[in-house]
């Protein structure tokens, strides 16, 4: 068994941070429920005390804490509380799943390499917002997704791992982001997999993966007929 951050054995401590609906964070549950996987979710933070993510995680007996960033005097106070209940939580591995805020230099240094974001986007690709739409805007014939370490400039970081869904001619934003979604949900299990067996190092702006992996073959789109 791989050691970990801590020097002991055992699973990945992942802390998963969501505003919302959480269906990354049941991925990463339902996962994380197999015997065999590598890593245990031991805390769910929320920004909104409604967020659904957080029944979804009490539901699977994991600790769920609302923080609502309006109850702190500024950002700084928000991330130290946040920090210090991941810390109390011996979390190893932050795993940012549908989280609306902004995060500090300071917040993103003190978590460095230990903390990883899903964008739904083939990054560099379409960083920040509306990605399928201005997927579909610009024509590509594949979209997807994308986990990465977290720096402070937006969407950017080392990258663990991504999924590639081809985009069909009659797609919708919603269709399209139906199908990354589908994929997100495959691919974030797998990144936090490939981090707890210890198989991702980073070196300068890359995540370097220690095989062997097995790699998909070319795909095409469209394929010859
Ligand atoms: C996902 O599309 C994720 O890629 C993005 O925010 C969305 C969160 O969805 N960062 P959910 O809350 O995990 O369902």
């Amino acid at each position: 068994m791989a050691l970990l951050n801590s020097g002991t054995p055992g699973k990945l401590k992942l802390g998963v941070l969501i505003s919302g609906r959480g269906s990354n964070l049941q991925a990463l549950l339902n996962a994380a429920a197999v015997p065999d996987f590598p890593a245990t979710v031991a805390l769910v933070l929320s920004n909104k005390a409604d967020a659904a993510g957080l029944e979804r995680a009490r539901g699977a007996g994991i600790p769920a804490l609302a923080l609502p960033h309006k109850d702190y005097a500024d950002k700084p106070a928000f991330e130290q509380a946040m920090t210090r209940a991941l810390e109390d939580a011996d979390v190893q591995l932050v795993c940012l799943a549908g989280f609306m805020r902004l995060l500090s230099p300071w917040f993103v240094d003190h978590w460095r390499d230990r903390l990883i974001n899903i964008h739904p986007s083939l990054l560099p690709a379409f960083p920040g917002i509306d990605t399928h739409q201005r997927a579909l805007d610009a024509g590509v014939r594949f979209h997807g997704c994308t986990v990465h370490y977290v720096r402070s400039e937006v969407d950017s970081g080392p990258i663990v791992a991504q999924a590639a869904v081809p985009v069909q001619s009659d797609d919708t934003a919603d269709t399209l982001s139906a199908r990354v979604l589908a994929a997100e949900h495959e691919l974030y299990p797998l990144a936090v997999r490939l981090i707890a067996e210890g198989r991702v190092t980073v070196e300068g702006d890359r995540a370097v993966l220690a095989g062997p992996l097995p790699i998909p073959a070319t795909a095409l789109n469209p394929r010859p007929a």
